[in-house]
């Protein structure tokens, strides 16, 4: 489901939250198993984060940066959550893990699917910020068919039950100037990783 404009009216307390944790956990470009530095740069909030190093994908309670706990999931972030997930029809969502991706020009993520968390029947809820980008939409196999979806500062896409694990992506990011974000675009993703 995708909400329009859900997350605009909080859009800079978002980002606000976002400066924060990235004080604490910087973004960095993770390298994949296959040994690529991802173009994404990414960090996490939240008591686990999604991490890629040559050993594989996986959950971690720790940065492997600074060997810290990951920056507490701030208050906006969970309510913004909450409220998005029961809005796309997933009532009592409580995310313990928060991945926030930065996409510069160029930037792209290729088609996965979410698939490193515990619990399934848990939706995933992603909050776009900034300059807009395309949204990949596919089906349950990686052959099926792609829908191309423009995704606006402040939409917010939930997923679950028969969708869950829906294979989805991003095109590489456009050259942009946005007021609250200047030339990229940030991506919150809310899992219930654990
Ligand atoms: C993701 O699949 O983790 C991010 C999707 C997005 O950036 O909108
Ligand atoms: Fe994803």
């Amino acid at each position: 489901m995708l909400l329009a404009g859900f997350a605009a009216d909080r859009a800079s307390e978002l980002l606000a939250a976002v400066s924060a944790v990235t004080q604490i956990a910087p973004f960095r470009h993770m390298v994949t198993p296959g040994g690529w530095p991802m173009s994404v740069a990414m960090t996490n909030c939240g008591i686990a984060g999604w991490v890629t190093d040559r050993s594989g994908y996986r959950y971690d309670s720790v940065d492997p940066q600074t060997s810290s706990p990951w920056p507490a999931m701030p208050t906006c972030f969970a309510a913004l959550a909450s409220a998005a997930a029961a809005a796309g029809g997933f009532l009592g969502f409580q995310p313990d893990a928060c991945l926030i991706n930065r996409y510069e020009p160029g930037a792209r993520l290729s088609l996965h699917q979410d698939r490193n968390e515990g619990d399934f029947d848990q939706p995933i809820v992603s909050v776009s910020l900034g300059l807009p980008a395309i949204f990949l939409w596919g089906g349950r196999t990686r052959q099926d068919r792609v829908r191309r979806i423009p995704l606006l500062h402040g939409d917010v896409v939930v997923w679950g039950g028969p969708a869950r694990l829906t294979y989805h992506g991003i095109n590489p990011l456009k050259i942009g100037d946005h007021p609250l974000t200047s030339g990229v675009r940030y991506n919150l993703t809310f899992r219930k990783a654990l």
